[in-house]
């Protein structure tokens, strides 16, 4: 088989990415980071695990069914009835469509997790993938914890499974446990003594719990992985996947050194970025590399005189070459007409039905009262609200509080739900607890403020404030956020969001 000559971009932030605590979409959310993938031009869709819930099977579903440029993949353990559920879900992707069948390889999780012996995990692999076979050509296998594997045991599943007719084979970093010279020399030894390798494509998924993954996966490159599985801004289980931007530049920006790139749309990059963000509510951290707020900012009196003199002194990129279009958004106001809001958001990209348009536009006139200007990332921020099809249980009609160094601060709230609205009021330590506490006493929901961060969306003393927030209801940690140009109003909003979204979460849970 003749090699790629670019690194295949799988993009997994649709299902190891929502695996991470709090970051869970529901369909149309999922429908949108795949059409952003789509204009991303990643290679590979990881679009669920149709046999986890009906919501990821009809996800998986309508993904396959709607996005045309890329390949879609379902995940799917080696058993018969994920595999079948699995086909059935990639149905609409037709010959699109990649299966990806995984089985647990290395001691710990023989021993402890599945219970069984060598020869047990290579006929169960085999029988998967075999069985994968049956309702698609691709067909993809990952020995969870390839990297705690034993080399020779791995090797033997690795032969088996190609010889069963896997077409890729992924080799996973499960616990984020590996470094870049032990993994680089996993792979050298596994190309060495499994020369079918040669064959098929070769993935790594590395997670990030050293801090490593991309370094990992950039390590594998180096010795013939031509697939990385990534996800946008890193999200996934614990501390995530590898992050496919900053992967995409390290390959863009060191071609020099890799000699070969991916065939990713850099300039999608942070539009891709905010966009996952804001529908899982997971902030990015400032000084994230290549889309957190820092990652072009020059601080230092030293570090802008030589910015000033010559860019490249201090710049490795460009901010445009990853979509950070600073000074040029179009500015909106309230005299702006919905025909021209209209072309606005085709322009930037955002596709919304007559319907939400209608809300998104009353939306946004009431905010261009208040604000002398609305930035397009004021609008991004107003389209959360729109776009979610989690369904608003709860909605917060009105707050009042009363605050400052001289007062008790109390909050009154006003919450819809089911078209009955309710009032009620509390006190706090701060205007912000006061306001969760009215919200607890009318839904009626405990719920665990566990963290809140607030940040300015755009510029200037009006600018709209985001608050987010991860809740702890029983079991279940849920992230999301709130805006608004009111920053107590904007936590109320994101705590009522979490609310909604736990309520969500627990009647898929139910469902499934
Ligand atoms: O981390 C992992 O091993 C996985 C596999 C299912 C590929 O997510
Ligand atoms: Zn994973």
């Amino acid at each position: 088989m003749k090699k790629p000559d670019h690194v295949i971009i799988f993009d997994t932030t649709l299902r190891d990415g929502e695996q991470c605590p709090g970051a869970s979409m529901g369909l149309h959310e999922k429908l949108q980071v795949a059409r952003q993938l789509e204009k991303l031009n990643v290679d590979i869709i990881e679009a669920g695990f149709p046999a986890a819930s009906p919501g990821d099977f009809e996800a998986v579903k309508k993904v396959a069914s709607e996005i045309k440029k890329c390949r879609i993949a379902g995940l799917a353990r080696c058993v018969k009835g994920d595999i079948e559920k699995c086909a059935e879900a990639l149905k609409p992707a037709g010959d699109r469509a990649r299966i990806h069948v995984f089985l647990a390889t290395s001691a710990i999780h023989r021993e402890f997790k599945l219970k069984k012996a060598k020869d047990e995990i290579i006929r169960q692999a085999v029988e998967g993938v075999a069985y994968a076979k049956k309702f698609c050509k691709d067909v993809q296998f990952s020995p969870e914890d390839a990297s705690r594997t034993e080399p020779e045991f791995l090797a033997e599943v690795v032969r088996a499974v190609i010889a069963a007719g896997a077409t890729t084979v992924n080799i996973p970093d499960t616990v984020g446990f590996t470094v870049p010279q032990e993994f680089r020399k996993l792979l050298t030894y596994l190309h060495e003594h499994v020369p079918e390798l040669e064959g098929v494509v070769v993935h790594v998924h590395c997670h990030n719990d050293l801090g490593l993954a991309v370094a990992n996966s950039l390590a594998a490159i180096e010795c013939g992985a031509r697939g990385v599985e990534c996800t946008i801004n890193g999200i996934g289980e614990r501390a995530g996947n590898c992050s496919l931007e900053e992967l995409v530049m390290a390959l863009k920006v060191r071609n020099d050194h890799y000699g070969i790139q991916s065939r990713v749309r850099t300039q999608e990059l942070f539009p891709a970025s905010r966009l996952v963000s804001q529908l899982t509510g997971m902030m990015v951290q400032r000084n994230k590399a290549i889309v957190g707020a820092n990652a072009f900012a020059h601080e230092s009196g030293i570090h802008q005189d030589g910015m000033l003199k010559h860019r490249e002194t201090y710049e490795i990129m460009r901010p445009e070459d990853v979509g950070v279009v600073t000074g040029t958004d179009l500015v909106l106001g309230k005299h702006s007409g919905r025909a021209g809001f209209s072309a606005h958001l085709r322009r930037m990209g955002i596709q919304v039905s007559p319907e939400q348009l209608q809300g998104i536009y009353d939306a946004f006139i009431a905010l261009a009262d208040k604000k002398k200007v609305v930035y397009d990332d004021d609008i991004i921020e107003l389209l959360r609200e729109f776009i979610s099809d989690i369904p608003k249980v709860y909605a917060i009609k009105r707050l009042q509080v009363s605050a400052g160094n001289q007062t008790i601060p109390t909050a009154t709230v006003q919450i819809e739900k089911d078209g009955k609205t309710t009032q009620d009021s509390a006190t706090g330590a701060g205007p912000v607890e006061a306001a969760l506490k009215a919200i607890e006493r009318i839904t009626g929901v405990k719920g665990e403020l566990k963290s809140f961060a607030m940040q300015a969306v755009t510029h200037g003393e009006d600018a709209l404030g985001e608050a987010s927030v991860q809740v702890r209801f029983g079991d279940d940690l849920v992230a999301a956020k709130g805006s608004d140009i009111d920053i107590v109003m904007a936590s109320a909003k994101a705590y009522v969001n979490a609310l909604n979204r736990h309520l969500f979460i627990a009647k898929e849970a139910r469902k499934a």
